[in-house]
């Protein structure tokens, strides 16, 4: 089989996750280092895909100017604009339109595989397929599509049934396709969802009826999706259960367990693995990380604990005797808390906030 390409659809707003997606697409939020979009990446990478296609809309610009043409990712990446939030199945169209010209793979860009993605890749390259599925089980399966599978065959996808079909999978975002010429060809016969957008299990329900042979693999590891804030430190806390120890910053303080501190970090406080300590992070001596938290680059605690939360870069907070757990804190955002408060807080601020208690 000829090189495989990869298309990411990063259009949409991410709206379960305002208001940080106010001023920060969903996939470049940076996550133990690296914008999101790129742990995607470089799994596709390591699968041997290196040509790219993001198919771009909302604060589109941010991605060029994150990743440019991806040469620092040793990927080359070419952005496509869709224009209207017309759907997944209409991003991969708009790929097709503008010259994906072999097989290729569609990962959507707020799903991460703890397997990364090269067994399916490989099954999809092996097998004689038209289409390639990925399936897993999952709690609430009437937020995804579905998919419902009969001697070993896709007989039908459902896109988030009130019902789901009794014993039906879910369909996470990875796709593969063997022909472009022909999902142009069954694009032009869909019409859009209720919600007036063009379903990505349409698409491939298409090829189901015409007969074409629909593939699918079940991943073996965990799945995300990240829909929400709580999905997004799920995933987090996922991402730090495999963190291998390295220290590059300078430790005063005390570090325990699997703990990553990048270079011209400084922790002159306590940090308790797993957690990443980003580049340029000063950890002051009043301030103790405890496990499950990422601090990301150039961020400053000068007092106080967290606790499972998420520091964007450019963060400053001082907290004093109060410990922030479960929380999200947005990109150059600002805490200061007076010396008075103790206890537990959850926040969620999204960019630029300033919160003075
Ligand atoms: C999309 C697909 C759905 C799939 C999900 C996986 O849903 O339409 O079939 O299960 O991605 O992330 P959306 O994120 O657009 O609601």
């Amino acid at each position: 089989m000829t090189r495989i390409q990869g298309v990411i659809p990063v259009a949409g707003e991410g709206s379960r996750l305002r208001p940080l997606t106010f001023t920060i697409p969903k996939p470049l939020i940076p996550v133990l280092g690296k914008p999101l979009i790129v742990h995607s990446i470089t799994r596709l990478l390591e699968a041997g895909v290196s040509k790219f296609t993001l198919i771009v809309g909302h604060l589109g610009y941010m991605f060029s100017e994150t990743l440019g043409d991806g040469s620092p990712y040793g990927v080359s990446i070419r952005y496509v604009t869709q224009e209207r939030r017309l759907g997944i199945a209409h991003a991969i169209y708009r790929a097709v339109e503008n010259g994906v010209d072999n097989p290729f793979v569609v990962h959507l860009g707020d799903n991460i595989f703890e397997e990364g993605v090269s067994r399916f890749i490989r099954e999809f390259a092996e097998g004689d397929y038209e289409v390639f599925i990925v399936l897993t089980r999952a709690r609430d399966p009437t937020r995804f599509g579905c998919a419902l599978i009969r001697d070993g065959r896709v007989v039908r996808l459902v896109e988030k049934p009130k019902e789901p079909p009794p014993g039906s999978y879910v369909v996470t975002g990875f796709y593969a396709f063997r022909d472009p010429d022909m999902v142009g060809k069954a694009f032009r016969d869909l019409k859009p969802s209720q919600r007036g957008e063009y379903e990505v299990t349409d698409l491939i329900q298409w090829f189901i009826d015409r007969g074409y042979n629909v593939g699918y693999a079940v991943t073996n590891g965990w799945w995300k999706d990240m829909g929400t804030p709580s999905d997004l430190l799920d995933l987090l806390y996922l991402l730090l259960d495999k963190v291998d120890a390295r220290i590059e910053g300078d430790v005063v303080g005390e570090v325990k367990g699997r703990v990553i501190i990048e270079k011209d970090a400084l922790v002159e406080g306590s940090v308790t693995g797993p957690a990443y300590i980003g580049r340029g992070v000063r950890i002051s001596k009043d301030s103790s990380i405890e496990p499950y938290s990422s601090i990301e680059e150039a961020t400053l605690v000068e007092s106080g604990t967290i606790s499972r939360s998420l520091l964007m870069n450019n963060v400053a907070v001082s907290l004093n005797r109060a410990r922030l757990i479960d929380s999200i804190l947005g990109r150059y955002t600002r805490v200061d808390v007076s010396r008075e408060l103790h206890g537990d807080m959850r926040l969620l601020l999204s960019d630029y906030s300033y919160l003075r208690i």
